[in-house]
């Protein structure tokens, strides 16, 4: 958890006992240059969490005309008001908001995002080698398509590193509980205009709110997770991947996961068929094989 500073404490007397209304802030700027959380806590007099509410620096664009630190101001003096006038009714509809939490998944060892809208082209093939040699040495393995999930883009509204959750509640959530809980996660995608798809794109953006949601919710240090990358392109040379290396090295550094292991495939325009390009399968075996090692995956299970 990150520490809050407390900035202010205010007591609010009513004939339910007292309540607190407590203005927090909290230094952020190890995640982002100059970002600041402020947060109103509410409690009653036995000190119990009532409600709280969080805003942050990064969410106020210059044109707004707002701040945090004002807002959240704005927010305990409405809420010292509202408890002085209506205790009860305030304890009550707070108790009955449900917090947001990750959806259940099961764990899996691994977790491969197929990044191609074409499920049987080069991409899709490489996965499927992922994911028959996870089978083939004992493990399990969820793939995902990202075309064909519900995902809306990010919307950089930066709401994510007030909660820990997006506020969009859709697809993403159930590959957040997948990512968080499997030993691999392997991204597999094609060279879309010097980037990659737009599906892929947008999933990968939305991972913000996991690097929110791991800074803010505390990381689970002693797991160990591997991550990997296979691309392909159409062009031949090896600089056409130039900005797919800098897309997974961002992406795995926002999942917490450290990237260890790539392979590319170049000049599939004229190749066409991934599989006919020698020890291309093999490699792609290997580099899983290595990922499983270096995670707490022992092939028992
Ligand atoms: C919209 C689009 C954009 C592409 N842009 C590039 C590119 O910038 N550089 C490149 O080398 N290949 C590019 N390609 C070619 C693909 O990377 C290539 O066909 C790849 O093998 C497709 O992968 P898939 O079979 O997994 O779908 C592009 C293909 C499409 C459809």
């Amino acid at each position: 958890m990150i520490p809050e500073t407390r900035l202010e404490k205010r007591v609010v007397q009513t004939a339910q006992g007292d309540f607190f209304v407590t203005l927090v802030c909290g230094d952020y700027t190890h995640l982002y240059p100059g970002m600041e959380r402020y947060g109103v806590r509410v409690s009653d007099a036995l000190g119990h969490p009532v409600t709280q509410f969080f805003t942050n620096t990064y969410e106020y664009t210059p044109a707004m005309g707002l701040d945090a630190k004002s807002a959240a101001i704005k927010q305990a003096d409405e809420w010292v008001e509202e408890f002085a006038d209506h205790p009860i009714d305030m304890v009550e509809y707070f108790r009955r908001l449900h917090p947001r939490c990750l959806p259940a998944a099961e764990a899996v060892d691994v977790v491969i995002i197929q990044g191609s809208p074409r499920p049987d082209g080069n991409s899709g093939q490489v996965a499927r080698w992922a994911a028959s040699e996870v089978v083939r040495l004992g493990g399990t393995v969820q793939v995902i398509y990202p075309d064909d999930m519900n995902i809306h883009p990010c919307i950089g509204c930066y709401q994510c590193y007030n909660t820990g959750f997006c506020t969009f509640s859709d697809d993403m959530d159930e590959v957040f509980a997948l990512v968080q809980r499997c030993g691999v996660l392997v991204v597999c995608a094609p060279v879309y205009s010097c980037s990659v798809p737009g599906a892929l794109k947008v999933l990968i953006d939305r991972f913000q709110a996991y690097h929110a949601h791991r800074n803010l919710m505390g990381e689970d240090d002693t797991k160990s997770q591997a991550g990997l990358f296979f691309g392909v392109c159409g062009r031949e040379g090896d600089a056409n991947f130039r900005p797919l290396r800098d897309i997974a090295t961002a992406f795995f550094a926002t999942a917490g996961i450290p990237l260890t292991g790539s392979v590319w495939a170049d000049g599939m325009d004229t190749k066409r068929d991934i599989r006919r390009v020698p020890g291309f399968a093999a490699e792609v075996r290997d580099c899983v094989r290595q990922a499983l090692q270096k995670t707490e995956y022992n092939g028992e299970d």
